[in-house]
């Protein structure tokens, strides 16, 4: 058994196929904010991405600016082949807390936060602030189920969300999210995060 949580244990969970986490496409209120951008330039950042769906949607839509990063080979493998026009610098295999990579106008959020080690909920905070650029922002989902023991995915409450994040960011905005994909309507919120 891989240690829990550790990057083997991902990638041997893509390994087994065992991914319930998996959409199988873009969900619709990550699919809904990208409708509405314009700069097709825009840098943008997928955090945890494993199969990429947001990547996949972004990248028939046009955006060439897109950068990956999971420490599972898998899913990023499958990906870079997909996504042939991207640059092989754009996909970061690794330690997300060790990405060097920075000034990102937008990231996109979907289930990455939900599947690490709550304790490392203000890390995953600070990073995100600092890998953005002064106009960028953070978007995507966050669970509201109660956070427990069990996880992964490890959920969390509106307050405790709220009080993590207005530590590192000048804007925070958590809104039940109406548009969820069936399975997860009423257990998340949309979140949007400016530094
Ligand atoms: C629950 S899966 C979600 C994958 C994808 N976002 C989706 O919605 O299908 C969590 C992903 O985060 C990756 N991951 C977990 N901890 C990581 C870390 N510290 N650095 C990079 N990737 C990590 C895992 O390998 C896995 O692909």
């Amino acid at each position: 058994m891989k240690e829990k949580l550790s990057a083997d244990y991902w990638q041997n969970r893509y390994l087994e196929q065992t991914t319930g986490w998996n959409a199988g496409s873009c969900t619709r209120p990550i699919a809904t904010y990208i409708d509405q951008l314009e700069d097709l330039d825009l840098k943008i950042l997928i955090p945890g991405c494993g199969h990429g769906h947001e990547a996949q949607y972004l990248y028939q839509k046009g955006f060439r600016n897109i950068h990956l990063c999971d420490w599972a080979q898998e899913p990023l493998s499958q990906l870079q082949e997909k996504l042939s026009d991207l640059p092989a610098s754009h996909f970061h295999q690794g330690d997300f807390f060790a990405l060097q990579e920075d000034n990102f106008d937008l990231i996109i959020e979907q289930t990455f936060f939900c599947a690490l080690p709550p304790k490392l909920r203000p890390q995953y905070a600070q990073k995100m602030a600092s890998l953005l650029a002064p106009t960028g922002q953070l978007i995507g989902l966050l669970f509201n189920f109660p956070l427990s023991q069990e996880g992964p995915p490890f959920g969390g409450s509106l307050a405790a969300y709220q009080q993590l994040f207005e530590a590192y960011f000048s804007s925070v905005q958590i809104n039940d999210c109406h548009n969820s994909i069936k399975p997860r309507a009423g257990k998340e919120y949309f979140v949007q995060l400016r530094p």
